[in-house]
């Protein structure tokens, strides 16, 4: 714990993110850890001279941050109508049954966090989902498959050196 707090200190001390928003910590905080722990939160408002219920209602606001520990891989699947008549929730089923959790959790071994979101924009494309910020379109549960062997390939390289 001390080392996390080490660490948030040293965001918080960073003056290149300013005083003038707490946004640019709170995405650096939420980079580093994935999630926004609770001590990050009063070191952040004790910095900028803040009431913790500002801090808590933008943490809360914006989808970018989460106050639970979220997985290395974040999985947002559209669940808007377009999405929703194009199959999504058959992809949903899929791939809650591959990792094993429902939507808004995380996978036990931190690796994936399941979430759905209600239209990204781009209907035309749906079914989409997002990895890891990157959107793919016209997704079917196969495809999702596939995309799931490939981070789990990269992920088991990656334990390998
Ligand atoms: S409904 Fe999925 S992008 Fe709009």
């Amino acid at each position: 714990m001390q080392k996390i707090i080490s660490e948030i200190n040293d965001i918080v001390q960073d003056e290149a993110l300013g005083k003038g928003s707490i946004i640019p910590y709170f995405e650096e905080i939420q980079g580093r850890f994935r999630y926004l722990p609770p001590e990050a939160l009063i070191l952040v408002c004790e910095h900028l001279n803040i009431p913790l219920s500002q801090a808590y209602a933008v943490a809360t606001f914006y989808h970018a941050f989460s106050l639970r520990p979220k997985g290395k891989h974040c999985m947002n699947i559209c669940m808007g109508t377009a999405c929703h008549v194009r199959g999504s929730p058959q992809l949903l089923d899929r791939l809650e049954t591959k990792l094993g959790v429902k939507a808004g959790s995380t996978t036990r071994d931190k690796l994936f966090t399941l979430e759905t979101v209600n239209c990204l924009g781009a209907c035309a494309l749906g079914p989409i989902v997002v990895i890891d910020g990157e959107y793919s379109g016209q997704m079917t549960p196969q495809k999702s498959d596939a995309l799931l062997r490939r981070i789990m390939r990269s992920e088991e390289k990656e334990q390998r050196g």
